[in-house]
């Protein structure tokens, strides 16, 4: 029997994470009534989602006729066909709803002269089927993700849900293959707190720490993603990882995509506008996996800029002083402050650089996470945002399908999660072995007095990841990351934990998020080496063509420690048009 002592919890619902989708869920759960606890290692407003800049697509038509058809189509092959069809056709159709009711709580979007939501191009967005660009991203200037963040945790408090800040999550507790709520860590206290619950909604956010250079924040570990994987669950498609054709060279700061929106352009060190080769039509508007690739072989060439001719360029001093002040005041500022560069008069050195995770936890489009076998779902847990895998991205997302991704499923499990649990119902006992367990491994880690520190065996993580599972990937770089990267694991048996206090135990803290990066990184390189084509985000120098017959499939990947077990499913492609409305048409709101 564990020393710990345990504080006990009952919710309906829980939803573990803050960010955009957390808070959409936790709004639309404590709106229908659930008792609903969200529970978050960092203050809500300082998640993730704060970082986005560019945008949220919806076919408002605002700026220009759109559809939603014509959103779908562009998300279905920006995906490179991995997306699953009826998810991308509800997140299409959802999308302008969404959007509206993000307004209606009180989003401070940019608007138009006649006082409509500013909406401004984006990458692989385009108008009818393919045929010229489309303004379908609606923007808060590039602080985007930041006014709905604020908005939505201010919902949240209206609507009565509990919040639980600066807990971290330490495993789900599973009873039968059920979820039945999970176990956190209050890092305040050094409590320990079980939370009991019906249905349990992971909104964990990506992995992108797993990379030694990425546009994501620190605390972005894949928390939910490490839980689901210790609980015997698969995780889907994570050899997709996305690099953001600009962030800031020697910083990987995001500098949004809303530039090249807005007008702005990549130049090499001839000065030549390269994406014009590359992709004649869409140009620097490109998808990001088309960019990130042009961009990698412009350097690899020989025709980078800077003294080690690493990285390209990013003009925009040509645009109009007005657009830069009003559109793009936050990268303004990260210019300044992390190239020391005034983007009116110098253009911004930028690389590609890892942004996203197309994989996660997979779902269907109700949110409800699959066992990995058909469209068996797991009762009681859920999964949204970036730490699922809907998969509306497939092998490549589109800019700006991310905060819509956040909010349409968001919304989709809140109601999910209306349908299936009864406010109040009673919780059963489930003993006391997965607590046990759980604790176990806590202890294990707190009290570790190995030789390896935790940065060294996390640098040597993000080196591997960043050198062997890049944007060009080979059976060569790819074996040395599979054998590499479990070198680093094996770096856990000695690890070394020098504080073992319970209050605010950042030693520890980064230790726990250590354990769940590396799970992640080994699915994700073990993933990548098994996928013998190119698609998407996954270029293979070696298979530099898609496979369809063999790999129109999503990967499913267990990992339980070092060892991973790697499964396909089939990709959804039948569509959701004549299916009953999963929500009746009069709950529109536009
Ligand atoms: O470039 C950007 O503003 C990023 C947007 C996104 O990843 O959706």
């Amino acid at each position: 029997m564990s020393s710990y002592k345990i504080i006990d919890h009952e919710y309906d619902v829980i939803v573990l994470g803050a960010g955009g989708s957390g808070l959409r869920a936790a709004v639309g759960l404590s709106e229908a009534g659930l008792k609903t606890a969200c529970i978050s290692k960092v203050f809500p407003t300082r998640s993730h989602t704060s970082a986005a800049q560019g945008g949220i697509s919806a076919s408002l038509g605002n700026m220009g006729e759109d559809d939603w058809r014509w959103h779908m189509y562009d998300t279905v092959k920006g995906a490179d066909w991995l997306g699953d069809q009826d998810s991308i056709e509800y997140l299409c159709k959802e999308a302008p709803a969404a959007v509206i009711e993000l307004e209606k709580y009180g989003v401070p979007f940019s608007r138009t002269d006649d006082g409509k939501i500013y909406q401004r191009p984006f990458g692989g967005m385009t108008k009818n089927y393919g045929n010229g660009i489309v303004q379908r991203t609606c923007a808060a200037a590039d602080r985007t993700g930041h006014a709905i963040l604020h908005t939505l945790y201010g919902q949240a408090l209206k609507h009565n849900t509990e919040f639980f800040i600066e807990y971290f999550a330490l495993d789900l507790l599973m009873k039968d293959g059920e979820c039945k709520g999970l176990i956190a860590w209050n890092l305040n206290d050094g409590t320990i707190h079980r939370f009991r619950a019906h249905s349990t909604i992971i909104a964990t956010g990506g992995y992108g720490k797993a990379y030694y250079s990425a546009t994501s924040a620190h605390t972005c570990t894949g928390d939910g993603n490490a839980m689901v994987l210790r609980a015997g669950l698969p995780l889907q498609d994570m050899e997709f990882v996305q690099f953001h054709p600009t962030g800031i060279y020697g910083h990987g700061t995001l500098i949004s995509e809303g530039v090249r929106g807005e007008g702005g352009y990549l130049v090499n060190s001839k000065g030549e506008r390269f994406m014009e080769r590359y992709a004649p039509k869409a140009k620097d508007l490109a998808s990001r996996d088309v960019v990130s690739r042009s961009m990698s072989i412009e350097i690899n060439e020989g025709r980078g800029v800077g003294k080690e001719q690493d990285h390209v360029h990013l003009h925009l001093s040509h645009l109009d002083k007005s657009i830069i002040e009003s559109r793009l005041p936050g990268i303004t500022e990260a210019a300044r402050l992390f190239a020391n560069v005034d983007v009116t008069k110098e253009p911004i050195p930028v690389v590609p650089t890892v942004h996203y995770n197309m994989g996660g936890i997979p779902t269907n489009y109700k949110a409800e996470v699959l066992t990995g076998n058909d469209s068996e779902t797991v009762p009681g847990l859920m999964a949204i945002g970036e730490a699922a895998c809907v998969s509306v991205h497939g092998a490549n997302r589109l800019g700006s399908n991310s905060l819509i991704d956040l909010v349409v499923f968001g919304r989709a499990a809140a109601r999910r999660a209306a349908e299936l649990v009864k406010p109040g119902t009673p919780h059963e006992d489930i003993g006391e072995t997965e607590t046990e367990k759980c604790l176990e491994r806590f202890d294990k880690l707190r009290n570790s007095n190995g030789e390896n520190s935790t940065a060294e065996l996390r640098l040597s993580m993000q080196k591997t990841m960043q050198s062997k599972c890049a944007v060009f990937r080979t059976e060569k770089t790819l074996k040395e990351g599979v054998d590499d990267i479990r070198k680093a694991y094996d770096g856990m048996e000695s690890i070394s934990v020098k504080d073992r206090s319970l209050v605010f135990n950042t030693d520890l803290v980064e230790t726990l998020e250590f354990d769940n990066l590396i799970r992640q990184a080994i699915t994700t390189v073990d993933s990548a080496y098994n996928r013998q084509e190119s698609r998407g985000a996954h270029a293979r120098e070696d298979f530099p063509k898609r496979d369809d017959e063999k790999f129109m499939q999503h990967t499913i990947a267990w990992c339980n420690g070092k060892d991973s077990k790697i499964g396909y499913r089939p990709v959804t492609k039948t569509t959701l048009t004549n299916e009953v409305q999963y929500f009746p048409p009069q709950e529109r709101v536009y």
